[in-house]
């Protein structure tokens, strides 16, 4: 059976007073109405993380994750933080490859395969995040698109190792717009992903990957989403900075 995820990115959102109090009404909420078999991830940004992790406590569904990782073990690297320095903090998982970090910070393949393989080297799960723009859509090379992106990220990996890492399809045409990727979208792709990962690897490893889908994910459109056959949960932006819809969309499976 593979994981179902409701992940909560807040991005560069919120300042210690306001993150404290979405983490603590969250935590909450998904105690009390969210079935332990869904895992709660809540991703602050940085300086939210030794926070965060005490008001999570003993809840055994709730995760800590990090928006981004430095590739390198420590060093003059002013402003980065290190996989050791988060998992010292208690951080499980950690986004690679978000777009966003792509786009504004030139983050390639190349690069990413280093981030992935840190995060792994420390035990955490990374949440590699794929997804094509809306003109390679509309030029219809969407497919090819996330070929290169997953191979060129993740299939230097031992099969053992592409077991730990949960993959996040993320159409970036769909991430803050309101434009949600339609169910069959998702399913379709995500479908594909698999299939890169069984052609590669095997079935039993491809089945057992949880793939998210990731784009203005809302408690009105997350049931759906979640009942496609190869969506495996949510990594969510805006709707995870509002404690009850985030908690509805953790139910949504
Ligand atoms: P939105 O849910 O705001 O579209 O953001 C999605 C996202 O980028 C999550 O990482």
């Amino acid at each position: 059976m593979r994981k179902k995820i409701a992940a909560g990115n807040w991005k560069m959102n919120t300042n210690l007073t306001t993150g404290q109090q979405l983490a603590s009404e969250v935590i909450n909420m998904v105690n009390s109405e969210v079935n332990s078999d869904v895992q709660v991830i809540l991703i602050p940004p940085y300086f939210h993380i030794t926070g965060v992790k005490k008001l999570i406590g003993p809840a055994k569904n709730i995760f800590l994750g990090a928006q981004n990782v430095h590739h390198e073990d420590s060093g003059a690297y002013t402003g980065e933080i290190s996989a050791e320095m988060l998992q010292s903090c208690g951080v499980t998982h950690v986004v690679v490859g978000h777009s966003e970090r792509r786009e504004y910070f030139g983050e390639d393949e190349a690069l990413l395969a280093k981030k992935v393989r840190k995060v792994l080297d420390f035990g955490m799960t990374p949440i590699f995040c794929c997804g094509e723009k809306l003109e390679v859509r509309e030029a219809d090379k969407h497919f090819d698109l996330n070929k290169k992106q997953v191979e060129g990220a993740l299939f230097g990996l031992s099969e053992e190792d592409i077991k730990k890492v949960v993959i996040a399809y993320e159409p970036v045409w769909a991430i803050g717009t309101g434009v949600t990727a339609s169910d069959d979208q998702a399913q379709e792709m995500h479908a594909f992903i698999r299939k890169l990962i069984a052609d590669k690897y095997n079935q039993a490893t491809a089945d057992s990957i949880s793939i998210l889908y990731g784009g203005s994910v809302k408690p009105g459109n997350a049931k759906a989403l979640f009942s496609c056959p190869d969506v495996d949960g949510g990594l969510v932006g805006g709707a995870s900075l509002k404690s009850r819809d985030f908690t509805d969309i953790a139910k949504s499976f």
